[in-house]
């Protein structure tokens, strides 16, 4: 899915132009590939090797188990190519650099300098929590932070967006009958909605439990210290992007829910001092191109700061912002971001437009 959203991206902003592009697949080697400018591409062999290290950058979006199966191998044969990955096997590698070019094009280009050859996205909620509040970690305010998430179904894959919409028309189907009779009442809907999710024909092959009209608050793996590994990457892959030498704890709760393809989250941030409101505002609304400041009123945030307000746009709306009671520096905001654009494709094309102008 991020190799479509990539293309689709690629072509709307002329990517292709100048480039000699060869698809590979892991499993459709020989059939027809993508078509670029009126010309069909065929898929070539992803696993094979000498195909691959021809190539001077290849660009990934296969997942971590196709990059521990190649990236090495590649390496161990002397390719000195650029290695572009949206998965996260290789993020913390001290020769990795990741890539989110609004916030830390420092951190890449010395990346680059020093002759570093692999480049990776982050996590999709820690890129987009980093575009959302990148102008207060630019000046150096956060003292700490915490991200509540509400993650979409496609932060899992294309198998768990086709699950949240069957798991909600198996819900729908369920309960037609009542839904049609005006004069059912909303307990008794509850009632059949529990039925539906409790009975064994419920589909929940990929998420494993109900996500529509329910939430599971745990997302990837359970680290084994209560933390899950989506939440460890918070602290750990949001500082590496920042590349910034005292690190700032990062930490929170992840939590999926039932929208398709953008992230939210609502933030707890403690300044190092007080700040004034609309310095503060400032900073977020004028610290990238994509930000875009909403207004902390009823009407402003239910219209913009929503999965479906956002979804299919590169815009980073934040909002909620305002100073909490436990005192001026605790600062709360809400961020919602399509996590398939600069969750995931974005920073890879534009890691690939960084290398051919340089
Ligand atoms: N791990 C994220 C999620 C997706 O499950 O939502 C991509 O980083």
């Amino acid at each position: 899915m991020v190799g479509s959203v990539l293309m689709q991206r690629m072509r709307a902003c002329g990517d292709f132009a100048g480039l000699e592009p060869t698809f590979f697949s892991t499993s459709a080697a020989g059939s027809r590939g993508p078509t670029v400018d009126g010309h069909s591409f065929e898929l070539q062999d992803a696993h094979d090797l000498e195909a691959l290290e021809a190539l001077p950058v290849l660009v990934s979006c296969q997942g971590s188990v196709y990059t521990k199966a190649v990236h090495d191998k590649l390496r161990a044969r002397g390719w000195s190519g650029y290695f572009i990955d949206a998965a996260s096997a290789l993020r913390m590698r001290d020769d990795s650099v990741l890539i989110l070019d609004p916030v830390n094009r420092e951190v890449i280009d010395r990346g680059l300098d020093r002759g570093l050859k692999t480049f990776c996205g982050a996590n999709c909620t820690v890129s987009l929590m980093l575009m959302a509040l990148q102008g207060l970690f630019r000046a150096g305010h956060v003292e700490w932070l915490s991200s509540m998430t509400y993650q979409a179904a496609s932060g899992g894959g294309a198998r768990h967006m086709r699950e949240l919409i069957a798991q909600m028309a198996a819900i729908a189907g369920d309960a037609r009958d009542l839904l049609d009779d005006p004069a059912t009442s909303a307990l008794a809907l509850d009632a059949r909605v529990s039925e539906s999710l409790a009975s064994g024909e419920f589909p929940t092959e990929a998420f494993g439990v109900p996500l529509a009209a329910s939430l599971i608050p745990w997302i990837d793996a359970d680290l084994g210290d209560g933390q899950s590994r989506e939440e460890w990457k918070s602290h750990a892959e949001g500082n590496k992007i920042l590349g910034s030498a005292d690190e700032v704890p990062i930490d929170g709760v992840c939590v999926r829910v039932g929208a398709m393809r953008c992230h939210a989250q609502a933030f707890t941030i403690k300044l190092r001092q007080e700040v004034p409101l609309d310095e503060v505002r400032d900073l977020i609304a004028g610290a990238n191109d994509w930000v875009r400041l909403i207004e902390n009123e009823r009407e402003a945030s239910i219209a913009n700061l929503s999965p479906a307000a956002v979804g299919g746009s590169l815009e980073v709306p934040v909002g909620r912002v305002r100073a909490m009671r436990m005192g001026p520096q605790y600062l709360s905001a809400f961020s919602v971001g399509d996590q398939l654009l600069w969750g995931a494709a974005e920073p890879l094309r534009r890691m690939l437009q960084i290398l051919r102008e340089r």
